[in-house]
């Protein structure tokens, strides 16, 4: 038995799309577990090239079951679109595809609170994927959540968003937006029930059966550790549990099951939305990284800021989860720069201090202390063997490795499934 987890070691958009696609072939299962459509996972492999902002990014794989559970919110109509887009690539979803009925649903009022709350912040915004997250995850922990449950019920769904509508509306109005239409919701819903219906499973116990019987299985996490609601950049985080720890809310796998908590790290660092980011390049460097690394954030369409890696941030992620290995994405990116910088710690006011002793306003007044690295000739783009790296790239994650202190498993190099080396 394996329960493997992957979980991005920065603010989202490291790679794990395509780690997870490379890793899910010997898994059994592939899960999500937190977030919602905010993430967006690219996968690249012989069906195609797909954004996934739901399902699994293991769907691909012939053997492995995609599983959506519980602490997962769901956007009915992107998860139907997502089932449509891949069926179309000549994917069979029959009993490939399974979905919790205790996953929140995002109802169009999360929408349209999600954009006036950002509007009400103005100049504070935490730069939301405007998909409704916050105010979904706000409903679920304050009791007013409407479940997949409680749509295949229908009476239930009724109710309760008959009851939500009555404040909702009111904030809405207040807010100078448009109201919901009851009526046209009850009916939209009701149409999408039909749809989902069979893909609602009772995945506790499928997940604790497949532990039973030994079965591999890959936590498929989204964002990133410094998104994460307690331990992220507050407020400019999302919603949900990021770190190791949420597998056992968002999945009912308890935490002694895990064999595996996989870090997956870009080669230099980005972050798309608001908030602070202490080795964020504003020249040309910055620009040229987000060219070359086409840092365009596949959810939003959005460009992402883009700076050198940051081994203050990853340490504290490695022990905040528990890393037992991390992955290194996209190092072909940085063929071609002469010299790299790696962020090895902080300092402020001229005195040496960490993550953990910050708020999101002092991060952003910290001032990084970078170490020289020298880059390298030749390329590592498309190299499918360690040994076949140029001795400056090797260089370049035995630095990573040793300021973080976890071992690199894997290291890849494109965006190709097989363009990834192991680490021998
Ligand atoms: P929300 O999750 O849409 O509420 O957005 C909150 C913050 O998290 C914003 O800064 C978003 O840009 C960021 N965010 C949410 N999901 C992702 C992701 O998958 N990758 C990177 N950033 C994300």
């Amino acid at each position: 038995m394996a329960v493997s987890l992957i979980i991005g070691a920065q603010w989202g958009d490291e790679g794990k799309g395509k780690i997870v696609d490379f890793l899910a072939s010997a898994a059994d299962y592939v899960v999500r577990f937190h977030g919602g459509n905010n993430a967006g996972h690219t996968v690249v492999n012989d069906y195609g090239k797909f954004g996934l902002h739901l399902i699994p990014s293991g769907i691909f794989s012939k053997k492995a079951t995609a599983v959506i559970a519980n602490g997962t919110v769901v956007d009915l109509d992107v998860f139907l679109q997502e089932v449509a887009m891949i069926q179309k690539a000549g994917i069979n979803m029959q009993k490939k595809l399974v979905i919790s009925p205790r996953c929140h649903i995002i109802l169009p009022y999360h929408k349209l609170l999600d954009t006036a709350y950002e509007a009400a912040r103005g100049k504070g915004k935490t730069g939301t994927t405007g998909r409704g997250i916050g105010p979904v995850h706000a409903d679920k922990v304050s009791y007013n959540g409407i479940t997949i449950g409680d749509l295949l019920d229908g009476e239930s769904f009724k109710e309760k968003l008959h009851v939500q509508l009555l404040v909702k509306n009111k904030i809405l109005r207040a807010l100078g937006e448009k109201e919901v239409n009851e009526k046209e919701t009850v009916d939209h819903f009701i149409k999408l029930k039909k749809q989902i219906e069979p893909f609602v499973t009772d995945t506790f116990s499928l997940l604790q059966n497949a532990l039973k019987a030994k079965k591999s299985i890959m936590m498929e996490g989204a964002q990133g550790v410094f998104l994460d609601n307690d331990w992220g950049t507050y407020p400019f985080v999302t919603a949900s549990t990021i770190v190791s720890g949420g597998i056992t809310a968002g999945a009912g796998i308890a935490p002694q099951n895990l064999t595996k908590v996989i870090g997956v790290v870009k080669a230099y660092t980005t972050r798309v939305g608001d908030g602070p980011f202490p080795t964020e390049l504003f020249d040309e460097i910055g620009e040229k990284l987000r060219v070359i690394g086409s840092e365009v954030g596949v959810t939003t369409g959005r460009a992402r800021r883009c700076g050198w890696f940051d081994a203050e941030l990853v340490r504290f992620a490695a022990k905040l989860n528990g890393f037992t290995e991390i992955i290194v994405t996209k190092l072909d990116i940085l063929d071609g720069f002469k010299e790299i910088f790696v962020c090895t710690g902080y300092t402020l006011q001229g005195k040496p201090v960490s993550y953990q002793q910050l708020s999101a306003k002092t991060l952003g007044s910290v001032k990084p202390v970078y170490k020289r690295v020298a880059g390298w000739n030749g390329k590592t783009k498309g190299v499918k063997k360690y040994a076949d790296l140029p001795k400056g790239a090797k260089n370049y994650l035995k630095e990573i490795e040793k300021l973080v202190g976890v071992k690199i498993s894997f290291v890849s190099t494109g965006e190709k499934r097989d363009e990834i080396c192991k680490i021998v």
